[in-house]
């Protein structure tokens, strides 16, 4: 049986026959949501039963992409800090790298055997691909080998675009987040990546030139929702915003003038980010009294939904 969350409607599995006892001795029974910690009432008419609701449910991860084709934007330290925290705050996330860079096993110092290059050509099984990081965390390590599989997914006649896709299935239920990484630039994996995807996330450096950028990938997305009208843009998260000059300021003005509805909370530049990497670290483990701590803490809270995050 399935409840959904009037607030942010997320699908919650309960068990009817605790609340049938309650609700036939005549007491009030509430419910608070797992991801945003609202409290509501709990009735009998709200509880779904239905096969295909459940089936829903078990699928119910979402599926985040951190993209944009303008290389070191903080795609890699978004979707890794983004990852941890929400991992910290008690959901199970899955970090997909489809970057041949490999870096977000790095940034967390892991060394996975294997990865999604695994995954995608079926050499191993979905369990094995994936290395849990740390407590809620997990990694589909990216890599090198990667630039084989584009070769092998451009070479494919058809259904191209979905092998990300049918790869994955396996993978989504035990998870709350899927969260992917990207390479810069533009190629068959970041297509497939969209196709699979159904929220993005992307980083806008607070830098020259970025919101160039930003307008041609828009297009780029545009021509993806063509063909799959379940992925959107959700949010913008501006990066690098240096509070001591006025330039990246009034980017970021201009960025919420633009595009009001997806600007988040920015974060801020902040040594601590490029020095955690070579510690294999997390920025909360890092540095977790730093400004970039406080910002992903943000970032987190607005990506759950739940204000009440790291409580
Ligand atoms: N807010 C920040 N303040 C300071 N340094 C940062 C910040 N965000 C990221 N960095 C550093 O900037 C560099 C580029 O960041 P990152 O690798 O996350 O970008 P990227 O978009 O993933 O790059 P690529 O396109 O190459 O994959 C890294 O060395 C990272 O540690
Ligand atoms: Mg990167």
């Amino acid at each position: 049986m399935i409840i959904i969350c009037p607030k942010c409607a997320r699908k919650h599995k309960v068990n009817l026959d605790i609340i049938k006892v309650h609700i036939d001795s005549g007491k009030n029974i509430s419910a608070t949501c797992r991801s945003c910690k609202y409290k509501f009432p709990v009735l009998m008419d709200q509880i779904i039963d239905s096969p295909a609701v459940e089936e829903e449910y078990r699928a119910q991860a979402r599926k985040i992409c951190v993209t944009l084709s303008k290389g070191g934007v903080g795609k890699t330290t978004t979707c890794v800090n983004l990852g941890a925290g929400l991992a910290l705050a008690g959901y199970k996330v899955l970090l997909v790298d489809t970057d041949t860079q490999g870096q977000s096993s790095y940034i967390l110092g892991k060394k996975p055997k294997a990865g999604l290059t695994e995954l995608l050509t079926k050499e191993l099984t979905p369990e094995e691909c994936v290395v849990q990081a740390r407590k809620n965390l997990w990694i589909l390590g990216g890599g090198k080998s990667l630039a084989g599989v584009k070769r092998i997914i451009d070479r494919k006649s058809f259904g191209a675009e979905w092998t990300l896709s049918t790869a994955m299935k396996p993978l989504e239920r035990q998870y709350d987040f899927i969260l992917l990484d990207t390479s810069p630039g533009w190629d068959q994996l970041i297509v497939n990546v969209l196709f699979y995807a159904t929220e993005v996330l992307v980083p806008v450096a607070l830098e020259v030139m970025p919101l160039h950028g930003l307008s041609e990938f828009m297009k780029s997305l545009g021509s993806i929702q063509t063909y799959r009208k379940e992925i959107s843009l959700k949010y913008i998260v501006p990066t690098f915003l240096d509070t001591r000059i006025k330039g990246p300021q009034a980017l970021y003005s201009e960025l919420k003038k633009l595009y009001p509805e997806y600007v988040c909370s920015p974060i801020r530049y902040s040594e601590s980010l490029s020095e955690a990497p070579s510690f294999g670290k997390s920025i909360f483990e890092f540095a977790p009294g730093s400004i970039a701590s406080v910002d992903y803490r943000e970032l987190v809270k607005k990506v759950s939904m739940n204000d009440n995050a790291f409580e």
